[in-house]
């Protein structure tokens, strides 16, 4: 019995086959083979057409049949992944009227400081436990003020994963969880929040249908069925924001439990059983997988926007596209740490949440032309990187939620040793590496929603660990004063 999991990221589209028995991967696929574009017509504007998302994942999904040698209609169930807090629209005939204005386009972010204050930050805070920020509620806002022509054609507003299981079943649909990463949720009445809606001026009407984060919430239409090779009416039963499912992926699920990951965007993320939430918002709270009225999970998380995008940029513009990541990792551990003085700040990718929502743009300071290469490059980008990961989870720790062990999968920067040996170094935390990856876990989420596992427990036997990374106390005063190095700078540009 298989199961297939969609990963909707912002730089590919995965799809992976899931042997249900064995937790093994039959095969596996993402496209485009080189990273999806992001479009910014405007500085700190960054869109993609929904369209792109679904043409890479029919051939993502076609290829991983292919490459697992199984027919598509032993597929039990499907479950979906997706970057988060992205604007999708659709008119009466489910046809997108704009390019989606995705997570790191910071354009609303004058909206929702303007909404937390209009509003008032402790109601706010108490309902929808963040600032409406740079979320999902703020985006549409700017299209009802900018585009309003276009905005009164929407019939319905969606997550990036909503659109997906739209195109797969004909239906409209979403969840609690995805609601409240768009700041539309009120966890106090435990349901859509009048206080944004009115204060931003939507129609109910606009929100889709919900539907669980685990079970049943559509199926596959009889002609994208036969399109793919699937069976038709085969069933949606998960659907969740990447960073939640990455959590899930990893059998974080428990209160005190830390997941992270370091893809296009890198994110620290705890669980928990009590209301915790930052009054800046600089970190955010979200409702986790499991999380129902009765039992709270809260998924309380750092999100730096400039993660893998930096080393991606790196890639192309210092090292000219003629290094694998594999490479410039080795090339990075032939400069010592600290990188020999030189600090980078990584914030070139929007509005950084954990900077209050201020766009400083990605600095490199201290380079000395006599004396840096490009692998110092290479290792400051990777140390910057950590640092403001650090930087964040300082301000977890402030709400409680403190990092002992962090869960990550072997993969995206996870794969670096310079990277992982800092991280760990500079928190103090244990890192352990898992075989698995977002399409794992949404493969394994959908096996757990159609009831295929009868519990986490069974869904995450297959969950291998590959490797522990433990701070190297010798190596601890080097990376410390590279972070204060670090840290004053970005001070310094903060105060500008
Ligand atoms: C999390 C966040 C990003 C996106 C990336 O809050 O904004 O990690 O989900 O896809």
């Amino acid at each position: 019995m298989y199961l297939l999991g969609i990963d909707i990221g912002s730089s590919s589209v995965k799809a992976s086959i899931l042997n249900g028995e064995t937790g093994e991967i039959a095969g596996s696929s993402f496209f485009p083979k080189s990273e999806m574009t992001i479009v910014a017509n405007h500085s700190g504007w960054a869109e993609q057409h929904p369209e792109l998302w679904w043409d890479n994942l029919k051939l993502a999904i076609r290829e991983a049949l292919s490459l697992s040698n199984i027919s598509g209609k032993e597929i039990l169930a499907i479950g979906i992944s997706y970057q988060m807090h992205g604007l999708v629209i659709v008119d009466k005939a489910q046809q997108v009227l704009r390019p989606s204005i995705i997570w790191c386009d910071s354009r609303a972010t004058e909206i929702g400081n303007k909404a937390f204050r209009d509003i008032g930050n402790e109601p706010c805070l108490r309902t929808l436990l963040n600032s409406p920020g740079n979320f999902t509620a703020s985006k549409l806002r700017w299209v009802k003020e900018n585009e309003p022509a276009l905005y009164e054609k929407i019939d319905k507003i969606m997550l990036p994963g909503d659109y997906i299981a739209m195109r797969l079943t004909g239906e409209v649909r979403t969840t609690a969880s995805g609601l409240s990463e768009g700041i539309f949720w009120d966890f106090h009445k435990n349901g859509v929040s009048d206080l944004i809606l009115d204060y931003y001026g939507f129609n109910p009407t606009l929100i889709p249908e919900l539907v669980d984060t685990f079970g049943i919430q559509g199926h596959v239409s009889a002609e994208i069925a036969a399109e793919l090779g699937l069976k038709s009416g085969t069933p949606i039963a998960y659907r969740a924001g990447d960073q939640p499912n990455n959590a899930l992926s990893l059998n974080v699920l428990n209160p005190g439990e830390i997941a992270a990951t370091a893809g296009t965007s890198g994110v620290v993320y705890g669980v928990s059983e009590e209301v915790k939430y930052d009054p800046q918002s600089r970190v955010n709270t979200f409702a986790h997988v499991n999380h129902a009225a009765g039992a709270v999970r809260l998924g309380v998380l750092l999100c730096i926007n400039g993660t893998g995008i930096l080393n991606s940029w790196m890639n192309k513009n210092a090292g000219n596209k003629s290094y694998s990541y594999e490479q410039m990792n080795d090339l990075a551990e032939t400069v010592p740490a600290g990188s020999e003085g030189i600090s980078m700040l990584p914030f070139g990718n929007g509005a950084e949440r954990v900077l209050g929502n201020r766009n400083i743009g990605a600095q490199i300071c201290g380079l000395d032309f006599n004396r840096h290469t490009q692998n110092h490059l290479f290792r400051a980008a990777q140390e910057g990187i950590v640092f403001s990961f650090k930087y964040g989870m300082d301000i977890l720790n402030q709400i409680g939620i403190e990092a002992k062990v962090i869960r990550a999968g072997k993969a995206n920067m996870f794969l670096s040793p310079v990277f992982r040996q800092t991280l760990a170094n500079i928190a103090g935390v244990t890192i352990e590496l898992y075989n698995t990856d977002g399409a794992a876990g949404a493969a394994r989420g959908a096996g757990v929603g159609v009831g295929y596992y009868p519990s986490f427990a069974d869904a995450f036997s297959g969950l291998k660990k590959l490797g522990i990374v433990e701070p190297d106390s010798k190596a601890i005063p080097a990376i410390r004063e590279a972070y204060q190095r670090w840290e004053s700078n970005l001070t310094r540009f903060l105060h500008q």
